[in-house]
């Protein structure tokens, strides 16, 4: 291989002209302009000369850069670029220990390339251009480089700018990228990654909050994923400066991406997950309705807000604190004066069944009589900048410093430092204002300098990852510090992986209609991007949302996996009762509907962490080839089996909506409907249109009015009949300790199968623990035939109800194994 010919004079010499239009277009694109000295220097791989190989692991060279490509698994390759020849250390923030799942690798070299293959994918690696694509396993191109990888020095900072482009087909579309308050296909679009606090941030606005370097290239039916793990700041373009491109481009650190095949889009998803991880299960109760404002205050005012729910029965499990409960914004602290004893506020809040959720920022206030400053000067776990002075600025407290969250010990003290507000009786923890925000000039400037848990980098490498890190040293604090108890935690930035240790709002939204569409769209594309754990704040953060705007935000909310009201301080007060009538029935019997569906969305979080699988899946997830007129991005499941419109329109009376392929039931009247096509579904103001796919089971919790308000004492299970055969999960653990790590949980399969004259039933349980209940109540709606003898493992039951629509009501044991029910 050594002996390889050099072919680089064959390169084609356009592409040696484009250079200069790439430059210059990508430059004008970025925030921060490259300083350059004298003419364009950006480099581009030349022709491969050798290559070695290391196992899994294969380096080529084309004399002074190397590239190495890494197979993961099957179907996930790992592509890096060393301009210099010498590869940076490999650290992640974004990666977990994963298993590398590899059935066999061969390289193979033909006279113009070296192919890298899997049972599943082939990485090609031209010699002449080093140009690289991917292939599935019948040879079809899924993705491939348009010019070869490059790079440009950084003479400001040292290190390389580092570029890649890819050719995109007319037919190619894009999605993913975490948090884009855009249209939900991204092509057409240029991004930016660069967390930002964006208050009220518009439509298009970008960079948002968070920073998630992967997207999905869907091609005619077909998906691949692009996962590149950069921190720097990072761009894209999808098909804007060039029809035929899509490129990828970091202000420094090293081009360093995974190819993540499908080429179903919800592999994709499930196999990015496997890199990075998935939530770990919830503590039931987060997933209850979550009530916050910017402030509720004094105690008297909590308490009072807590009873209210109570009082009109409106089911709630989470209140709120955010800045005013503490002393002059001191982290870790309480203002004595509005909360002169939290520990009976927080007891008092428990009798009623609410968990307290407290916000906590991460700069602290320069103050040498504030212990949590003292501990943290004291042991150097503030950030600093080039020259060794401290990184101040203005947030809420005033002056404030800032911990190094990039240094373990830093997290470590961190997460001590919730004993005090855990031992309170504080539930769950807030983390706000950590992109960084910094009053005035926005963040963090670019050197200040970050341990990067022992990798050091200034803070161009550590930004788009410090609230990760700040709400991972929650998290893990947590963790110890509740025992056997698992941790709530909500941030507002992130990085690839932060849905390890936290789940996420938008940040700070606005009271539209406009934004209420963002809402929607928003959730669903952080759903692809590995972030299930997702909400927005209902009713709008800033401005006044009318009685219509917030039920319509309420009754989205019951489907976005966070449901949490928020409002800034300077607005009328907002909670579902603040509207009057018919705004409260509505809003109360939405909010019942979100608890009754508690089993089912739990399950749909089993299926996320355990099978990696998004709770929010977008409608083209489901049928990635259907026509583009039928496509509405405003469509959803919520878990595999419920199809959600929501009513994004002022004044909608009725809405159109797209079934897709398969029968469908409307969840409130019960009508059936067969797919594959739009209909208008009428949805007044108490109603939006919800539909069931025939043959779920869906499982059904009593209204509460808080998790654990009672023991109940059956599990409702309402199937819908099909005449093909469909499975359901049903999953139930204790609901809010770590017990289902050690396999104390109960998984559950109904398989269900209907045919001329019978519908069957069969129930398969795997795990150990035991839920209390001891009957199902069953509902199946949709029997084609009149139903004359039901057996339950054989034995006939005499008791069951038919109503005139013919919709079946009977109980049984809650270990059934087989159900028939007969004409
Ligand atoms: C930020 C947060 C918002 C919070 C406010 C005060 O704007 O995004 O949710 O209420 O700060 O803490």
């Amino acid at each position: 291989m050594d002996n390889y010919t050099d072919l680089s004079n064959m390169i084609d010499p356009e592409l040696k002209v484009s250079d200069q239009n790439d430059h210059i277009e990508e430059e004008k694109f970025l925030n921060n302009p490259i300083v350059t000295v004298g003419p364009v220097t950006k480099q581009y791989l030349k022709s491969v000369k050798n290559y070695v190989t290391d196992g899994n692991r294969f380096v080529f060279s084309d004399g002074s850069s190397k590239v190495q490509i890494s197979v993961i698994s099957d179907e996930i390759i790992r592509v890096r670029m060393a301009p210099q020849g010498t590869f940076l250390a490999d650290f992640s923030y974004a990666l977990q220990e994963f298993a590398h799942e590899i059935t066999s690798v061969v390289i193979k070299e033909t006279p113009h390339e070296y192919l890298i293959s899997t049972p599943k994918v082939t990485c090609s690696i031209a010699k002449e251009t080093f140009l690289i694509s991917f292939l599935d396993e019948k040879g079809r191109v899924m993705n491939e480089d348009a010019r070869p990888m490059h790079y440009e020095e950084n003479v400001q900072f040292g290190g390389y700018y580092v570029y890649c482009s890819k050719v995109c087909t007319d037919t190619e579309d894009f999605y993913a990228m975490g948090d884009k308050p855009t249209e939900f296909n991204l092509r057409g679009k240029r991004l930016v990654l660069w967390n930002t606090d964006t208050y009220a941030f518009a439509k298009n606005q970008d960079p948002l909050y968070r920073s998630i370097p992967f997207y999905i290239g869907l091609n005619e039916g077909r998906s691949y994923g692009i996962f590149s793990d950069n921190t720097f700041k990072t761009h894209y373009d999808f098909a804007v400066e060039r029809k035929d491109r899509t490129s990828f481009w970091s202000d420094g650190g090293e081009l360093n991406y995974y190819y993540i095949h499908g080429p179903q889009m919800i592999d994709v998803v499930k196999r990015y997950s496997h890199l990075t991880g998935t939530h770990a299960m919830p503590p039931m109760w987060a997933l209850g309705f979550h009530q916050c404002r910017w402030s509720y205050y004094p105690d008297q005012k909590v308490k009072s807000i807590a009873r209210t729910f109570r009082e009109k029965k409106i089911p709630c499990d989470a209140i709120y604190l955010d800045i005013d409960y503490m002393n002059g914004y001191r982290c870790f602290t309480w203002n004595n004066t509005y909360f002169p004893n939290p520990k009976q506020m927080l007891d008092g809040l428990q009798d009623i069944g609410f968990k307290t959720v407290v916000i906590i920022d991460p700069g602290i206030k320069v103050d040498d009589n504030y212990w949590v400053f003292k501990e943290g000067k004291a042991n150097n776990y503030f950030c600093r900048r080039c020259d060794d002075y401290f990184m101040e600025g203005n947030v809420w407290p005033g002056r404030c410093q800032f911990p190094d969250f990039t240094n373990p010990k830093v997290r470590t003290w961190w997460g001590g430092l919730f004993k005090e507000l855990v031992e309170t009786g504080v539930d769950g923890v807030w983390n706000d204002m950590n992109e960084p925000a910094v009053f005035g000039s926005g963040s963090f400037p670019d050197d200040v300098r970050h341990n990067f848990d022992h990798h050091r980098g200034s803070h161009r490498k550590a930004h788009n990852v410090y609230g990760m890190q700040m709400v991972r040293a929650t998290y893990e604090g947590l963790s110890k510090l509740q025992k056997n108890k698992r941790p709530f935690t909500i941030t507002r930035a992130g990085y690839s992986g932060v849905q390890r240790y936290s789940s996420v709002w938008t940040g700070d939204n606005v009271a539209s209609w406009e934004h209420l569409k963002l809402a929607n769209i928003m959730c669903q594309r952080l759903s692809i991007s590995g972030i299930s754990f997702c909400g927005t704040d209902i009713g709008g953060f800033t401005g006044e949302p009318d009685g219509e705007l917030f039920t319509r935000w309420i009754q989205l909310g019951v489907f976005t996996p966070l449901m949490r009201a928020h409002s800034a301080g300077d607005t009328r007060e907002r909670e579902p009762w603040s509207f009057g009538e018919p705004y409260e029935t509505i809003c109360r019997k939405f909010i019942e509907l979100r608890y009754k569906l508690l089993p089912y969305l739990y399950s749909a979080f089993w299926q996320h962490h355990k099978y990696h699988l998004p709770v929010v899946r977008p409608v083209v997830m489901l049928e990635p080839e259907i026509h583009i007129n039928h496509y509405r991005e405003d469509e959803f499941t919520f878990g595999e089996k419920i199809l959600v419109c929501p009513i994004l329109e002022a004044g909608a009376v009725n809405r159109k909506v797209y079934l897709p392929n398969g029968t469908w039931y409307n969840y409130w009247t019960q009508q059936k409907y067969k797919g594959g096509k739009e209909f208008v579904i009428s949805s007044p103001l108490d109603s939006m249109p919800i539909f069931v796919k025939a043959g779920s089971v869906i499982p059904e919790a009593p209204v509460m009015q808080y998790v654990g308000e009672f023991e109940p004492e059956v599990m409702f299970l309402k199937t819908w009949y099909t005449d093909k055969e469909a499975t359901s999960l049903l999953y139930e653990d204790h609901g809010d300790t770590f017990a289902y790590k050690q396999d104390i949980y109960l998984e559950k399969t109904f398989r269900v199968k209907g045919s001329n004259g019978s519908f069957t039933m069969e129930q398969k349980m795997e795990g150990l623990y035991t839920p209390r209940y001891e009957k199902y109540q069953h509902t199946i709606y949709g029997l084609p035939f009149k139903v004359r003898h039901i057996e339950v493992d054989g034995v006939e039951i005499k008791r069951f109800a038919i109503d005139e629509q013919g919709v079946l009501e009977f109980s049984s044991t809650k270990k059934f194994k087989k159900i028939e029910v007969l004409a």
